[in-house]
């Protein structure tokens, strides 16, 4: 890297895309290069964590209770210990910047509930105060073998298209669970339009839904062309020397530009 500030992490993506296993996987691969990285998670509903977090929202705020109290829904529940852990953020900003010498990357693992983290004004808070603390990187976790079809890609891509443009960060797209599926259809259908054309006639008959898709497809090429990518297995390991690949070439493409 051409800098020697650290890089904060964020983790984003929809409910079992695999933000948790690759957080931890990603936390053993640093350990093994003798680049042990600081972990923050931010997801207060989460039962059991499979890495050690050095800073966890579970330990400020206890998720449940806030439920009972404030008597809310799961969803009021985790916006509402998002807020009030974000009252706090200075003293993990703080917590953060003491590590800042020895650290090369902080992971940050954001809750299952993915709009409430990008949606919500906690959210936008946080990312924003961690951007402003050193260069961030935004990375939108997709499951692979579940954005397959031509529909469930374009909504995945639609979605990772509004975060890239709302946050207006380095961002990156990790497709996950390479193990399953390989992500290079999602590559060919992000650099060939007409590839992507074929497999929507191929989806069958031309029904509205598909008329919209081709459509969308139009507009979303424009953002493919900015858009960087990665294909990694949270499960095995594979791909994350491309990730870290990536990660640093969004932040030295950040320096430059600022
Ligand atoms: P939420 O906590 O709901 O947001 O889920 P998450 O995005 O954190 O996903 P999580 O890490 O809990 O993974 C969801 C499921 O996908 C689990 O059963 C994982 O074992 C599985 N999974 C995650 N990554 C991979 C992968 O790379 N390959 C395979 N085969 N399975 C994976």
């Amino acid at each position: 890297m051409s800098t020697n500030e650290p890089v904060n992490i964020i983790m984003i993506g929809m409910a079992g895309s695999g933000k948790t296993t690759l957080m931890q996987r990603i936390n053993a691969y640093l350990h093994e290069q003798k680049k042990a990285p600081y972990v923050v998670n931010l997801d207060p509903a989460v039962s059991k964590l499979p890495f050690q977090a050095n800073i966890d929202i579970r330990d400020t705020v206890d998720y449940k209770q806030v439920m009972k109290e404030y008597n809310l829904g799961p969803n009021g529940g985790i916006l509402t210990s998002l807020n009030l852990f974000t009252t706090k953020l200075d003293q993990v900003i703080s917590l953060v910047e003491k590590r800042a010498e020895t650290t090369e990357y902080f992971l940050y693992d954001t809750p299952g509930q993915i709009e409430i983290f990008t949606w919500s004004a906690s959210g936008a808070i946080i990312t924003n105060t961690l951007a402003a603390t050193y260069p961030t990187v935004v990375v939108y976790v997709v499951d692979t073998p579940r954005t397959a079809s031509p529909a469930t890609f374009m909504s995945n891509m639609m979605y990772a298209c509004s975060i890239l443009y709302k946050t207006q960060m380095p961002f990156l797209v990790a497709f996950n669970k390479t193990d399953v599926v390989g992500h290079e259809f999602a590559v060919e259908w992000m650099e060939d339009f007409e590839a992507f054309q074929r497999a929507l006639r191929a989806q069958g008959e031309e029904s509205f839904m598909n008329s919209l898709m081709h459509s969308m497809s139009l507009v979303l090429d424009e953002f493919y062309s900015h858009l960087r990518v990665v294909g990694v297995s949270a499960m095995t390991g594979q791909g994350l020397e491309g990730f870290f690949g990536k990660v640093d070439e969004a932040v030295r493409e950040y320096h430059e530009e600022f």
